[in-house]
């Protein structure tokens, strides 16, 4: 599971202590204000675009239940009800169309394609159908990073065929080389809709932060159809959120734990003979299974040795071949699963 073990940094603790008020009140769906302020200001930052904090963003709780919730402030009507979702991917946004009465269509990522859907394979008379275009990168569980040009592309095809391109970017900012773009910096970003959560970057699983940014019409919706979900984060963690979102360098502090876990596998790995395909970024090392092995084969074997890695099949027919490691336990635990795996391969 993608939960890292790591400790919440203490500044972060102390703001919720700080904010837990005598009278809690119901928050509001639409947020705080200083905290879609402190968001745009973020946003604005780190992927250098203007969103505006009165009318295109809304804080979620943590990104999952608006990942999944979010097919059904969508009109999916037949003809157009088809979500497009990627194979293999999380979950998620696929159970959330399927519950909305969506049908879905699950596009490949194949390493041939560096993970990412072939556009140029999906027809005419599908755009037609499509009401929504999900991608997740940095990918959970390749690891694989899109370019910004990905982006414009879909970007573009979504405004041409009338869909909304939702992009998942819950790990923007665990990354070990060049910074992840984000969907929101394509030139025209009408249809585009990002998700994205402090869970990862500021190892806040458990507090349940995210946000939406998006179209004001998108917006509008979510603030419409939220109020009866009851989702908007308790004020004091929105609060303790603000302080998270204006400092940097526990992120970089974050990244640099990674990144040590990272090349202690990724050397065990590698001299254990193994192939780790895409994996640029993210908390996930996506393994190549031996030869003649399959995915729960191979993640038996681990298991029995008391590594723990997601079989790739579970994440997908076309996640088959392949295992995903997370880089969730300690530095000291991984170390340990090293030394395990060079004995065990
Ligand atoms: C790809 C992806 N998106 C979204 C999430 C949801 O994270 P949260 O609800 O904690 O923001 C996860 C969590 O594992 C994830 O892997």
């Amino acid at each position: 599971m993608g939960d890292p073990n790591e400790e919440t940094e203490s500044f972060i603790r102390k703001a919720v202590a700080a904010n837990l008020p005598k009278r809690c009140k119901y928050p509001r769906a639409i947020g705080l204000l200083e905290l879609r302020r402190a968001i745009a200001e973020w946003l604005d930052k780190r992927f250098d675009v203007s969103v505006d904090s009165e009318y295109e963003l809304i804080p979620t709780l943590g990104s999952k239940e608006a990942i999944f919730t979010f097919a059904q402030v969508i009109d999916l009507r037949p003809p157009k009800n088809l979500v497009l979702v990627a194979d293999p991917a999380y979950p998620v946004p696929e159970r959330g169309a399927r519950f909305a009465g969506a049908k879905v269509m699950r596009l490949p990522l194949t390493e041939a394609n560096g993970f990412l859907p072939d556009l140029d394979s999906i027809k005419a008379r599908t755009w037609k159908r499509t009401a929504i275009v999900w991608v997740n990168y940095p990918n959970n569980p390749t690891g694989a990073v899109a370019p910004l040009s990905f982006y414009e592309r879909l970007a573009a095809l979504a405004i041409e065929h009338d869909f909304l391109l939702c992009s998942d970017e819950a790990y923007s900012e665990i990354y070990f080389g060049e910074r992840p773009p984000s969907a929101l910096q394509v030139p025209d970003r009408r249809n585009v809709v990002v998700f994205n959560t402090l869970s990862k970057r500021s190892s806040m699983t458990g507090y349940r932060s995210g946000f939406v940014a998006s179209s004001r019409e998108v917006i509008e919706a979510l603030r419409s159809l939220r109020p009866t979900l009851g989702t908007a984060p308790q004020e004091f963690i929105q609060l303790a959120s603000i302080k998270a979102w204006r400092d940097e360098t526990h992120v970089t502090r974050t990244r640099e734990r990674y990144r040590e876990k990272r090349s202690v596998m990724l050397e065990a790995i590698t001299k254990a003979g193994l192939h780790v395909a895409g994996s640029e970024a993210t908390f996930f090392l996506w393994i190549a299974v031996p030869d003649g092995d399959t995915s729960q084969g191979f993640a038996k074997r681990l298991l029995e040795h008391g590594i723990v890695v997601a079989p790739g099949s579970f994440l997908g027919a076309h996640g088959e071949g392949y295992a995903r490691l997370a880089l969730v336990p300690t530095l000291e635990e991984c170390k340990h699963a090293a030394a395990l795996l060079g004995r065990l391969l």
